[in-house]
């Protein structure tokens, strides 16, 4: 069985630093299928929408500025207990709580500038791979 899927990008503080490569290398070696991905640059309108259960927290505009402010990678992973692997992959929201040898611990810059998006429920990962993927762009 191919398992279930969950949503990721990778973040423009870390496609800045220059670490598309190194997050991708983690992300495949610890067993995740790319099934979708590509480059793009978020609208100010994609990010509100996207990031929409935040609008009421005082950082919402600093974090829709943030994830508009270059090119993002986002993709669509596949793996047995897809979500809950892949936030265990990434870390804690925050790269100093981050436990080591974490996607966060290794690339995040600070809370804000974290280097990756994982959904945070099964419900949210069929959301967002929705939202930023058709079926025609899904492999398999
Ligand atoms: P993520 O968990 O992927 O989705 C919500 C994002 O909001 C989070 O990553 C951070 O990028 C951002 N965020 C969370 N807390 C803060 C904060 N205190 N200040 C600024 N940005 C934040």
């Amino acid at each position: 069985m191919a398992g279930n899927r969950t949503f990721t990008m990778i973040k423009p503080d870390a496609v800045e630093s220059k670490n598309i490569g190194n997050i991708l290398q983690m992300i495949t070696d610890a067993g995740f299928s790319i099934k979708a991905m590509k480059l793009t640059q978020l609208t100010v309108e994609q990010a509100k929408k996207f990031y929409e259960v935040h609008s009421e927290r005082p950082f919402y505009m600093e974090l829709v500025e943030y994830m508009t402010s270059g090119p993002i990678v986002a993709a669509i992973l596949e793996k047995d207990n897809a979500m809950a692997d892949f936030r265990t992959l990434i870390g804690a929201t925050d790269p100093a709580e981050a436990a080591p040898n974490t996607i966060r611990a290794k690339y995040a810059e600070s809370k804000a500038k974290n280097a990756v998006h994982g959904s945070d429920s099964d419900e949210n990962a069929a959301i967002e791979c929705a939202f930023h993927f058709s079926d025609a762009e899904i492999v398999g």
